[in-house]
């Protein structure tokens, strides 16, 4: 038995419910356009299993933050989501209001609408219980109008907001399909992962993932770290090399002091465990040059690691049953410097590994490289996954939990 229902606890035949997604989508910054529709389709079993069962399905939804570029209505959402499931999705320009209220009414069974961004709502962002958030405008609205709340946003599970947990304290609340099977994945990996575990880190940011490393060491959930991009930039400055002042510039903007006495600690405390580059690829005059991290500083941007460094960690890899990759090696949108990422990520997709991926531009680099298939979980989340990899609780699955025992 789960500590949350799913949509297997309860019968759904013709009638109505609120279903909570992330499809918060990257988009063109110019035109607007949706770049990347992964997150829609990673949704379409719960659509599927609603739309088998006759449910009227009011989807609620957020774009972006208020005051973000990128934070607009939901049409372009609702169509690509009528596009892929093959059914009419109808967009609402409304909230909670008497157009909201009134196109719930007027549904029939095995329809689908689309509320507008839910963070153009107020209230939304309030740091609040979820019982207080059920006194909102919002829950207040919506929920006399419907018989279930269904929760799917596992991308979105580490906020509080009002429309990711409100619901659940007024009403019998389920995990959808897509949240399910990344609680339940995910749940194994962090409870009891197949040994030796390996995690990868690289990206572009690295202040957050030194807490992270600590962690997950500390849990045990890792054996060892693999450290690519610009966390292992960091790490190699914390022990005193200098990069050259272009590394060190971007570092800065980033870094602080503490960060580096962090590091220096964590070294301290897991020294073997942490696996640093020795070698990288720098953009010099003449494109793609190898060089040895003894050989620092250089005048040129590293922008991926080197061959050395490449087939040091294919061996650490190569010894694993868990992988988990977080973050590419390099500047793969640059093919001169998609090198180490692509070596590693593919010998990651072959290697008879349980291999996870998480995060917007980790999944970018797996998709460009072809590797989807090959991945064993591929997560919808990003600040989600990270806590939840950290052993951190997720409001969400808190609050659908506390509303199990309370609508029992
Ligand atoms: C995300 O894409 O990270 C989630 O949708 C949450 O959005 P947020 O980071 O703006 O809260
Ligand atoms: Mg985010």
């Amino acid at each position: 038995m789960k500590e949350y229902n799913t949509l297997d606890d309860f019968e759904l035949e013709e009638k109505t419910v609120l279903l909570r997604v992330d499809f918060n989508l990257p988009l063109d910054k110019e035109t607007f356009q949706i770049l990347d529709t992964t997150r829609i389709k990673r949704v379409l079993p719960t659509l599927k299993e609603l739309t088998s069962k006759n449910a009227k399905t009011v989807i609620i939804a957020h774009q972006g933050r208020q005051g973000s570029w990128d934070f607009i209505n939901l049409e372009k959402h609702a169509k690509a989501t009528s596009e892929l499931l093959g059914k009419t999705v109808k967009f609402v320009e409304d909230i909670y209001g008497d157009l909201a209220q009134n196109a719930i009414k007027n549904m029939q069974p095995g329809d689908f609408i689309m509320l507008d961004n839910v963070r153009k709502y107020d209230g939304e962002t309030d740091k609040k219980t979820p019982e207080e958030h059920a006194q909102s405008e919002l829950v207040q609205n919506l929920y006399p109008l419907a018989d279930y709340y269904v929760n799917d946003a596992f991308a979105a599970a580490h906020r509080k907001q009002c429309s990711l947990t409100g619901f659940t304290a007024v009403m019998p609340s389920a995990a959808g399909k897509l949240l399910e099977k990344e609680l339940e994945t995910l749940g194994k990996i962090i409870k009891n992962p197949e040994k030796p575990s390996v995690f990868l880190f690289g990206g572009a940011k690295f202040s957050d993932v030194i807490f992270t490393i600590e962690r997950v060491l500390d849990n045990k959930t890792a054996d060892k770290i693999i450290l690519t991009g610009l966390p292992a930039n960091a790490f190699l400055k914390a022990q005193g090399i200098n990069l050259g002042d272009k590394n060190e510039e971007m570092l800065a903007k980033e870094g602080t002091p503490e960060n580096y006495e962090e590091i220096k600690q964590l070294l301290q405390k897991y020294k073997d465990s942490i696996y640093l580059p020795v070698d990288f690829a720098e953009k010099s005059n003449t494109n793609r040059n190898e060089i040895e991290v003894s050989e620092l500083p250089t005048p040129y941007n590293l922008f991926d690691i080197g061959e050395k460094s490449i087939s040091n960690f294919k061996d650490v890899i190569s010894d694993a049953k868990t992988v988990f990759l977080s973050g590419p090696c390099g500047v793969f949108e640059n093919p001169e410097f998609m090198k180490g990422t692509e070596e590693i990520f593919k010998h990651v997709a072959s290697a008879p590994v349980f291999s996870i991926v998480g995060g917007g531009h980790t999944v970018a680099a797996v998709e460009k490289l072809g590797l989807q298939e090959k991945i064993s979980h591929i997560s919808t989340g990003g600040g989600s996954l990270e806590k939840f990899m950290m052993g951190e609780k997720l409001p969400v699955v808190e609050a659908l939990k506390a509303s199990k025992t309370k609508f029992s």
